[in-house]
């Protein structure tokens, strides 16, 4: 049954790309019916003139938010443990522009559609509270950076809060009663970024080459925004992260002590941040002239969450659906550095030492298996 659903949402995954509307005509007047503020409109449509912000949302998390397999599969697990109604409100985030949620069609266009144009940009404000959420509602106003627009289709307005980290807390900020799930926000709003004005936005959505509208519509004089904000999953945002130095070594009594030290030098929150099912590993090993390995060790910084009789939890859904505590969270703050002395019996020789970090994600995906099994076979020799 579990694959079943999984295979039909794959299929329905290929023939969506076929379906995507190219801007190659752009009729205003046909294109006005569809923005009556009743319904979030479609993401390709407002790609028939927003081309270049497409193509990057296209590629993003946010656009993929709802097919990711890694997210489908946590579903299903979770509705393994949780009914309907408590499994719904993982959509509020990851299918927001999904209001009804009573027998929603997992494979209608507008779910498999994931973080939508229309739902981020038809945001008016934001409800706080410790699992915030945006204001959003379909209209024929499309909120914005910029004051003065003007578009054939739709009205604009300038709202400042796009240029704000508040507007990613909507979604980057999650907790269960008085534990933290994922706190991105927070973690950035206690740090020095905060102060100084640095907003999420700064670093996962730079100004990039590009025309806010295709030349055809309008001659835009206004920058356009990296609409793929880079993550965990960008070697590149990885690589500004962190940094390792070994900063002393020492060598007593037969023993050597190598101190390394893990600085968070590039991210604005913690690190790692968001999931708790990630981690970073610091691996380290000693190998003697001769390439002989004489010692491995490492050390994990993460967040480890238990559930209500402090068992620890690991997998994503689990840690959603049943975190109570916060078992221990040794993760890097931003600016932050973290010394790991690592001690090993001196060969006679020289030691040549290693230490390396990695960022760490194993998540479960349910995956199309080969059945291959000979039931039957003959074999006769021809003439
Ligand atoms: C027929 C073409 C067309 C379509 C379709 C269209 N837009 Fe626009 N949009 C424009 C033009 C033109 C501007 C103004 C550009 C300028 O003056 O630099 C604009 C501006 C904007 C702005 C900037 C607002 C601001 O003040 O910062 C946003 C946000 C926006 N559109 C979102 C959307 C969304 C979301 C959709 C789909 C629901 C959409 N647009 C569909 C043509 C279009
Ligand atoms: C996760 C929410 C989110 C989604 C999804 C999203 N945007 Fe944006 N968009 C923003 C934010 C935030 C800004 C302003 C960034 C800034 O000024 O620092 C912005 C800026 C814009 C602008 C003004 C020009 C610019 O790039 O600054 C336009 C036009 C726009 N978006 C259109 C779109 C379209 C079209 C889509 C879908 C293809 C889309 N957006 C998807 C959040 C979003
Ligand atoms: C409507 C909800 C929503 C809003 C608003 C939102 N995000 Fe997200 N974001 C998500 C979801 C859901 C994911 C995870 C998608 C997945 O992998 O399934 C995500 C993923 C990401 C990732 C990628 C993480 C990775 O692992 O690579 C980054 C970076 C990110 N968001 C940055 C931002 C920034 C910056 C803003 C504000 C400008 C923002 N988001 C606003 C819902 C949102
Ligand atoms: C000073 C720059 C900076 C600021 C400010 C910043 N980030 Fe990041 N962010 C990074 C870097 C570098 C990474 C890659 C390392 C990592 O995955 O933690 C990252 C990673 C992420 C990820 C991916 C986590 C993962 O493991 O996949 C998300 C989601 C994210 N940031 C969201 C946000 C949000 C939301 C804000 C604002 C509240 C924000 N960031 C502010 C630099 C920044
Ligand atoms: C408050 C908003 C919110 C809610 C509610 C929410 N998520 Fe998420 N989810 C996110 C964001 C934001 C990310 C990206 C986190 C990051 O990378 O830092 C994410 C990432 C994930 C990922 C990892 C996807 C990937 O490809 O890396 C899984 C799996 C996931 N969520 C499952 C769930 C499940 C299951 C539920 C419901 C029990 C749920 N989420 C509810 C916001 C939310």
């Amino acid at each position: 049954m579990i694959m079943r659903i999984w295979i039909i949402i794959k299929i329905h995954f290929f023939l969506t790309i076929l379906l995507v509307v190219t801007p190659s005509s752009i009729n205003s007047g046909e294109l006005s019916d569809k923005f009556d503020g009743k319904n979030y409109i479609k993401s390709s449509v407002c790609g028939g003139c927003h081309t270049k912000i497409y193509e990057a949302w296209k590629r993003s998390l946010h656009a993929n938010s709802a097919r990711d397999p890694i997210f489908q599969t946590a579903i299903l697990q979770s509705l393994s443990i949780a009914p309907l109604k408590e499994v719904s409100k993982c959509f509020s985030c990851h299918v927001p522009a999904v209001k009804k949620i009573e027998g929603i069609d997992f494979m209608s266009e507008d779910v498999l559609e994931g973080v939508t144009c229309d739902y981020c940009h038809s945001t008016s404000g934001i409800e706080k509270g410790r699992t915030p959420s945006l204001r959003s509602s379909p209209g024929i106003i499309k909120y914005g950076p910029y004051s003065g627009l003007e578009s054939p289709v739709h009205k604009t307005q300038e709202n400042p809060l796009f240029r704000q980290s508040e507007f990613c807390m909507g979604c980057h900020e999650y907790w269960n009663k008085n534990i933290g799930i994922l706190t991105t926000y927070s973690e950035w709003k206690a740090s020095k970024y905060s102060s100084e004005g640095i907003q999420c936005q700064n670093c996962h959505m730079p100004y990039v080459e590009g025309e806010i509208v295709d030349p055809s519509v309008k001659k835009s004089l206004k920058k356009i925004n990296l609409h793929e904000p880079p993550g965990g999953r960008s070697i590149e945002q990885l690589k500004k992260a962190a940094e390792v130095k070994i900063i002393s070594k020492r060598v007593q009594d037969g023993k050597w002590d190598v101190e390394v030290r893990v600085i968070n030098s590039g991210a604005g929150h913690k690190l790692p941040t968001g999931l708790p099912s990630r981690y970073l590993l610091l691996e380290f090993s000693a190998e003697t002239e001769g390439g002989k390995r004489i010692y491995t060790d490492n050390y994990k910084f993460m967040k480890l969450m238990g559930d209500a009789q402090g068992k620890p939890l690991y997998r994503d859904y689990e840690i959603m659906l049943k975190s109570e505590r916060i078992l221990s969270d040794n993760r890097l703050s931003p600016g932050e550095a973290q010394t790991v002395v690592f001690s090993f019996i001196a060969p006679e020789d020289g030691v040549h030492v290693n230490a390396k970090l990695l960022y760490v994600y194993e998540p479960y995906v349910i995956t199309r298996e080969l059945m291959n099994v000979e039931i039957g076979s003959v074999k006769e020799k021809l003439r």
